[in-house]
């Protein structure tokens, strides 16, 4: 089983690498850091030497290069199982406030990278009649909160593109899934003084993503909202 996981070396994404790699998939990580890339795949390849972990440097904000990497992925595997669209930015700020331009830069990297890099991935799983895309969405998908702007925009337009996908994607054996987590420990948190318990872990955010690979072929979890257990911040 091939798991393609955007945003793989840290946070979220690298404990959901972690976690499928567990239950035996080959995984192809991306980030935009090649040392760290080769960090996470020698880590790896020690602890499961028996398994596929590819790696990329791509930057999911520019269409051609999500493209080409599309291209790429989709040559070196014939069948792709699972597609996590996670990598993703936090800019904070507000509409009537926010630098010119933080809403351009979050759409690329957050509803644009999803968007074409699913669309180049497709084919494979049409071809194939399986696959899963489980696309990284947010509280902030649902509900609006202040210093959230360009990305509540973003996380909105990522939760519709992944519903529109669902709909599509019924007839054809494909599951669409959106995770939305609330605040998570990551890099993003970096400088946070919060109690450890005061934000959710990412192992449990990458648990909520591997329980819904577990499904048979005639079930699909749509949607998964995961909170820190004392609510939103
Ligand atoms: N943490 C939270 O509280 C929280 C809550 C709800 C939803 N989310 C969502 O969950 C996802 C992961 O969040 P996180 O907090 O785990 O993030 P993180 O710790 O900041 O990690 C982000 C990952 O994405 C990569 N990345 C960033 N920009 C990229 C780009 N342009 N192209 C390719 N890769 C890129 C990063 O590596 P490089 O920087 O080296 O490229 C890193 O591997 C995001 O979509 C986020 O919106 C997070």
């Amino acid at each position: 089983m091939n798991a393609i996981i955007t945003g793989a070396t840290k946070g979220i994404g690298k404990a959901v690498l972690m976690a499928l790699a567990r239950e035996g998939w080959n995984v192809a990580a991306t980030s935009r850091n090649q040392k760290d890339l080769d960090d996470l795949q020698t880590d790896f390849r020690k602890e499961f030497p028996d398994q596929d972990c590819l790696i990329d440097c791509v930057d999911f904000s520019l269409k051609l290069e999500t493209k080409k990497y599309g291209d790429r992925i989709t040559q070196r595997w014939s069948q792709i199982d699972l597609l996590v669209n996670n990598a993703g930015i936090f800019l904070p700020g507000a509409v009537h406030s926010e630098p010119e331009g933080v809403l351009e830069k979050t759409i690329d990297l957050n509803l644009y990278g999803p968007y074409h890099l699913t669309r180049s991935i497709l084919p494979t799983m049409l071809e194939n009649k399986k696959g899963h895309i489980i696309n990284m969405c947010s509280i902030a998908s649902l509900m609006s909160y202040a210093n959230g702007g360009a990305y509540t925009i973003s996380k909105f337009a990522l939760l519709g593109f992944t519903k529109a996908l669902r709909e599509e994607m019924k007839p054809y054996g494909i599951k669409v899934t959106s995770i939305m987590p609330g605040a998570t420990w990551s890099a993003s948190w970096e400088g946070a003084t919060f109690p450890a318990d005061r934000l959710m872990p990412p192992e449990d955010v990458a648990e909520a993503v591997v329980s819904c690979t577990r499904m048979g072929s005639s079930s699909v979890v749509e949607e998964i909202v995961i909170r820190p257990q004392l609510g939103d911040l």
